[in-house]
């Protein structure tokens, strides 16, 4: 592994941002991008036992089980990119038992980044979400539209991105922030979200700037 190589959490509410930002940094950072729901809808499109059991928690906005997530997302990070590029993690952990399996499994973040945004805003997120099944890039109908009529013909929205469904992922989500907060208080970075997608990574952007430079310092390699 590369001795500056970065281990970044975010967290945030649904349509906080998370997935909008991963593809910022990632493209600025080289980050291994890992998805807790990415890997999730994967599993469901392979057909699995695990994705069929996924998939009914998910349509409720409820956490899926540990026994599922936990070592999918282990797996993950233990993939040679990861290792040797550092992870950008997505989505996890997001309740206490989550965090505890990752410190025990010996995955120490540098930086856990919140994005703090307001409710009102996130329905609207989450209603006008569109995604690009080629490309995978995220697209909002109002707030960033798709460049060309053909991405617009071929663009999917998740089956989890109703106003109904996204009420209940929102109470689930307050249920276990604060218990997750409290488990990394000393790297935490609150961003405010509510801006607009540069302006928040311009936030974020800052801090993994100076991440970055403190980590070559002090390894010697400036
Ligand atoms: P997951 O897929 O992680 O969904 P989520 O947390 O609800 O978050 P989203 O992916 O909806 O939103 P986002 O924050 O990435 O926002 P985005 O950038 O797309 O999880 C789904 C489900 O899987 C969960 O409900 C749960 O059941 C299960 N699950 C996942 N992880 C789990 C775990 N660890 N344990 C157990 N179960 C788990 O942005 C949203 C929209 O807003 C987009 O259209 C975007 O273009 C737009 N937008 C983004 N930023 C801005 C901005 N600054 N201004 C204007 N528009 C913006």
């Amino acid at each position: 592994a590369k001795p500056e190589h970065l281990k970044i959490m975010i967290s945030g509410a649904p349509a906080s941002g998370k997935g909008t930002q991963c593809e910022l940094i990632t493209k600025k950072y080289g980050l291994v991008h890992i998805a807790a729901g990415d890997l999730l809808r994967a599993e469901i499109a392979s057909g699995s036992e695990n994705g069929k059991q996924a998939k009914e928690y998910m349509e409720k906005g409820q956490l899926v089980p540990n026994e599922i997530v936990v070592m999918m997302v282990k797996d993950r990070l233990l993939q040679p990119d990861s290792q040797e590029n550092g992870w950008l993690l997505d989505g996890y952990p997001r309740s206490l038992s989550q965090a505890t399996a990752l410190k025990e499994f010996g995955f120490r973040p540098d930086l856990f980044i919140v994005l703090e945004v307001n409710e009102e805003i996130l329905v609207e997120r989450v209603v006008g979400r569109r995604l690009d099944p080629v490309t995978g890039k995220i697209y909002h109908l109002k707030y960033s539209p798709p460049e060309t009529e053909e991405i617009a013909a071929r663009l999917t929205q998740r089956f989890d991105d109703t106003e109904e469904k996204v009420k209940l992922r929102l109470q689930t989500h307050r249920q276990n922030v604060e218990a997750v907060l409290s488990m990394y208080e000393d790297i935490t970075l609150k961003v405010n979200g509510n801006l607009r997608k540069e302006d928040v990574f311009a936030q974020i952007d800052d801090a993994l700037t100076k991440l970055f430079e403190d980590r070559k310092l002090n390894s010697g390699s400036l």
